[in-house]
């Protein structure tokens, strides 16, 4: 028996512990929104974050996840009160098909919480493991960059009062 924390909740599987994280959230867990696209770590459909980190649940056994916390795209916003990458992928109409755009926004968003303000070639490096068959780079980029900008702005126009709120709100 495996235990791990999902999208904040404690959970635990009996499944085999070489299964790749992927197929158990979306199989034992029925979490659909992470997708399989090559299987071989290459492409990045498949990303989730661990304990903070992005990493490709293809490749990942579920053993490697013991007492961890996994974060899906199912845990990092609601349609209610979507993530702020969330919020600029809407506005700028980023996806074609979606199929790699739980990956990208799951990248997008560990990139984020390490900086939280990149430019181009930031999120160029932080990126490259994300693959579109679509092409929509430019938007990706573009959503990820003003994401970015409106934290700074946010920060800038907020008076102190309502920051402290907000913090206090994400504790
Ligand atoms: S499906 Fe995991 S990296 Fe491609
Ligand atoms: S939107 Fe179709 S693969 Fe990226």
């Amino acid at each position: 028996m495996i235990q791990f924390e999902l999208n904040g909740r404690q959970v635990s599987t009996d499944d085999d512990p070489a299964t790749p994280l992927l197929w158990v959230v979306r199989d034992t867990f029925k979490l659909k929104g992470s997708k399989f696209g090559c299987g071989a770590g290459l492409c990045g459909a498949c990303t989730m974050h661990l304990d903070g980190q992005a990493v490709r649940t293809c490749i990942t056994p579920i053993s490697a996840v013991a007492g961890k916390s996994v974060t899906t795209i199912e845990g990092l916003g609601t349609p209610d009160n979507l993530h702020p990458l969330q919020a600029a992928w809407h506005d700028l109409s980023v996806p074609q098909c979606g199929y790699c755009q739980s990956g990208q926004i799951m990248s997008a968003a560990a990139l984020l919480a390490q900086n939280p303000n990149p430019d181009e070639a930031d999120v160029d490096t932080a990126m490259a493991g994300n693959i579109c068959r679509c092409g929509c780079y430019p938007r990706i980029k573009k959503a990820i960059i003003e994401t970015g900008a409106r934290s700074l702005a946010y920060e800038a126009a907020a008076p102190a009062g309502l920051q402290r709120a907000a913090e206090e709100e994400q504790v």
